[in-house]
């Protein structure tokens, strides 16, 4: 049987710390509690509904990656395992099994990390007509989808609900932050890359470009929210790979296809999601946590 569809999560004895598009997270103790909720968020507004499974999907997909990557960069992981949260957190177990995490808190540093290996979305948009991402000028003649002959560092601001964010130069980017973290942030972030983006390859999965977060506890500066999920990057199968066009991907592109085919106008209110779309989007899901881990949820 499919676990219910939790959209919201409310759970009167612990505090809220912060709602965001799709997780929900909460005081404990000095710790926090990242709940992934089963929103979907396309256009950066938040669906009606929610699509089944997604919530533990980013959940089991970020602890997979916190763990391989944790030799490149600390990391705010816990345990995913609910007998061993505090005592606080035992009544909500029933919500709370298989999507949630505890985690360090961290003062989030506030850029959002973004690395691409290929160019495709704002960067392809961007190339065709500036030459350049982020203030980096790049050759000339570069096609749709082509990989990068080195992976790129594109910062952007982190946008509040309901806003975009912007993609920013390094420059812009250390008016933000300073030199220090910025370097420290950005080093990680191509580690990181490098590293998860050879071992997709080896899956049958591209990973064109995705976003981290990094936070600081006391000095130190460990990777921090959701780490390589579908919600985060795009990750384009390999075996379908051709450069010079768009590429399918395993991610909301259902959903996105489908708002753009009803004309929505990207503003809340959102429109009903058909139940074909929603199944469609959670077999995605599914699959990608499979094909990546060779887990299955399901
Ligand atoms: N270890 C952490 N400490 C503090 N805040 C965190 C930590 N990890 C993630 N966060 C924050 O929690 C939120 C995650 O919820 P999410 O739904 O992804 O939000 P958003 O809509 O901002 O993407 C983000 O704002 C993120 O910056
Ligand atoms: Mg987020």
């Amino acid at each position: 049987m499919q676990p219910e569809v939790i959209l919201n999560t409310n759970f009167p004895n612990l505090k809220l710390y912060a709602k965001g598009k799709v997780r929900d997270i909460y005081h404990v103790g000095d710790y926090l509690l990242l709940v992934s909720t089963d929103r979907i968020s396309a256009f950066d507004v938040i669906m009606n509904q929610g699509i089944p499974y997604k919530g533990m999907v980013l959940t089991k997909i970020s602890e997979f990656w916190f763990n391989f990557t944790k030799d490149i960069i600390s990391n705010h992981f816990i345990t995913t395992d609910v007998n061993k949260y505090p005592a606080e957190c035992k009544e909500y177990a029933g919500v709370l099994n298989g999507r949630s995490m505890l985690i360090k808190k961290g003062k989030v540093v506030p850029i959002e990390c973004i690395v691409r290996g290929y160019i495709t979305g704002s960067g392809w948009k961007d190339y065709q007509k500036t030459g350049e991402i982020s203030g980096i000028k790049l050759q000339a003649g570069l096609q749709e989808s082509e990989k990068f002959p080195e992976p790129l560092f594109t910062p952007s601001t982190k946008a509040e609900i309901g806003e975009h964010d912007e993609n920013i130069s390094a420059e812009q980017a250390m008016q933000i932050v300073d030199k220090n973290t910025f370097n420290a942030v950005k080093e990680a972030t191509i580690n990181i890359y490098n590293k998860a983006s050879d071992y997709a390859l080896t899956k049958g999965i591209i990973i064109a470009d995705t976003k981290f977060e990094f936070g600081k506890v006391n000095s130190d500066i460990i990777l921090v929210d959701e780490v390589l999920t579908p919600d985060s990057s795009r990750f384009w199968p390999l075996d379908k790979y051709e450069k010079g066009r768009g590429q399918e991907s395993f991610d909301k592109q259902f959903v996105r296809d489908y708002l753009i085919s009803i004309k929505f106008n990207m503003q809340p209110p959102p429109p009903p999601l058909p139940d074909d779309i929603i199944g469609k989007t959670s077999e995605k899901y599914l699959d990608i946590y499979k094909k990546l881990t060779g887990e299955s949820l399901v």
